[in-house]
Formats: structure tokens, C-alpha cells, sequence
């Protein structure tokens, strides 16, 4: 029997991430955005945990459910035609065991569509990822501050002051164990740059300078929408929080001045003879 493949042109694929050509990538949580982030040509979508915080109001990721990032990334599912689509794996969803994590990890694939996952942690998940790699379910790496650790670091805290051979060594173990790429996040610039030129497989850095093989941001915090000051790495393209304030204003003034809606948003009933 033939398999039917359906090939989109100019899909990115897990092979087609490699080292050569800056790398794009941002969060998404719903079909809507899926839409508009696949149709700008961003390269890699990341169901992120970021969740947590931009969808839920928390304080941290750690309250993130599996059960609610396969949701979310369903949804995303069916907004994306070519970027690479990839589930972000909750706290306690891959540090119990190998087999848990291998088994969770297959959920986000089967149940979420996503084509991938991320994985916080370097040495300690080198195990886990090794595991995934052989039985091909692709690994993106997150080394340096990972928001999962957020008691252990007191805080979100740059991370490769005192400690840098320790992220040296991490990032190598996720590469060594057959992850396809690495999220950089939260360290100096010139600690980024130099595992960028020691590692085979691509960096993608959030908060850690240019030299990353690619960046990534969480959506909200890209598009001006999240609230409060942003972190110092995050440049906003847009201030689409002022922009949606200053409609709904307008909305509540023109629903309070009945000039909304007007006859052309109203329907009528035809008088039949
Ligand atoms: O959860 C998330 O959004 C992330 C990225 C920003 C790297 O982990």
C-alpha cells in the first residue's frame, strides 16, 4: 500500500533547522496567531510554557499542565502551513523517569500534532533525550535560565556568571545526546557566542546577545501586548496592547452613543407583498 505524503512547499522541517542561516522563532498559543505567525515566515513556533504567565496570569511556569499544552498546541496545529511546530514540555511531565517523559513526550506528537519538543535542562536530561532521539522524537534543548528552575536560581537571574563551564557542559550533553537544536536563554552574550561556535547543531538565544544561530520570543512580549516593563532583551515590534485599549474605548463610547451598530450592521425584514 502507498503512503499518501503531503508535501507543503517551503515547509520547515526538523532537518531543515541547521547552522548557515539565521533562525526565527516565536511562541504562539492559539489558531488565530498561528495564522499570522506562519504567515510572516517565522520559522520555528514553540507552544512555550510561557503560558503559564500570558494565558493564565501566573506568576511562574511551574503550574503548567500537559493536558494544557496539548490544547493549546492542537490549536496551533491547525493555524500553521509551514513554520515547524513544537510543544514545550510542563514541569513534572519529563523529570519523574525516562519512561514518563518518553511516554509524555509521545502525547504532544500524537495528541498535539506538535512535530517536536523542548526540553529544559542540560546533563540531567541528557538521558531522556538520547531515549527520544532513537525512537525519533525530534529534541529541542533549553540550557541557561530555564524558568523550571525558578526556586533553585531565587529568581529569574542571568545565568553563566560563576557558572559557565557548567552551561558549556550542558549545552554539549544535549547536543551529544542528539538534540537538533538548543535555546540559549539568560546569559552573557560572549558565553552564547562561544557555544555557538563549539556546537554542531543550531542556538537559538532569548536573552543572550546576536551571535545565537537564531532568536526567539514569547508573542506577547514581541507584539507589545504583555503588561508591565518588559525584560531588557525583549524588543517590542508593535504596541498592540495600546492599540486594543484604544479600540475598545472606542467601542464602549459607540455602543454608549447608540451609533454602534448603525443600519449597515443591523439586519432588516423585507416586507413580502
Ligand atoms: O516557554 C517559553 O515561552 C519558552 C521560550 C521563550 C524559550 O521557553
Amino acid at each position: 500500500m502507498s503512503q499518501k505524503i503531503k508535501l507543503t512547499e517551503g515547509k520547515i522541517t526538523v532537518p531543515s533547522i541547521k547552522k548557515g542561516r539565521k533562525i526565527s522563532a516565536v511562541t504562539a498559543y492559539d489558531f488565530t496567531f498561528a495564522e499570522i505567525v506562519d504567515e510572516a515566515g517565522v520559522d520555528i513556533v514553540l507552544v512555550g510554557d510561557s503560558l503559564g504567565s500570558v494565558i493564565k496570569g501566573e506568576k511562574n511556569t511551574l503550574s503548567v499542565t500537559l493536558d494544557e499544552v496539548i490544547y493549546h498546541t492542537k490549536a496551533v496545529s491547525r493555524g500553521l502551513k509551514r513554520s515547524l511546530l513544537l510543544a514545550d514540555m510542563p514541569f513534572m511531565s519529563y523529570q519523574i523517569s525516562v519512561e514518563k517523559g518518553v511516554e509524555n513526550c509521545g502525547r504532544a506528537l500524537s495528541e498535539g500534532f506538535a512535530e517536536g519538543v523542548k526540553i529544559e535542562g542540560g546533563i540531567s536530561v541528557a538521558s531522556l533525550i538520547e531515549r527520544l532521539s532513537l525512537i525519533d522524537i525530534p529534541v529541542m534543548g533549553h540550557v541557561g535560565l530555564t524558568p523550571q528552575s525558578v526556586h533553585r536560581m531565587g529568581g529569574y537571574k542571568v545565568q553563566g556568571k560563576e557558572n559557565r563551564k557548567k552551561i558549556i557542559d550542558d549545552a554539549r550533553a544535549v547536543q551529544d545526546s542528539g538534540a537538533f537544536s538548543v535555546v540559549l536563554e539568560g546569559i552573557p552574550s560572549d558565553l552564547a557566542e562561544e557555544i555557538t561556535d563549539r556546537l554542531k547543531i543550531p542556538t537559538i538565544g532569548i536573552g543572550a546577545g546576536s551571535k545565537c544561530d537564531g532568536q526567539i520570543l514569547v508573542l506577547y512580549d514581541l507584539l507589545g501586548l504583555s503588561g508591565g516593563t518588559p525584560p531588557k532583551f525583549v524588543r517590542q515590534f508593535s504596541n498592540l496592547r495600546e492599540a486594543s485599549t484604544k479600540a475598545l474605548k472606542e467601542y464602549v463610547e459607540a455602543v454608549k452613543n447608540e451609533n454602534f451598530p448603525d443600519s449597515g450592521e443591523s439586519y432588516t425584514l423585507r416586507k413580502v407583498q
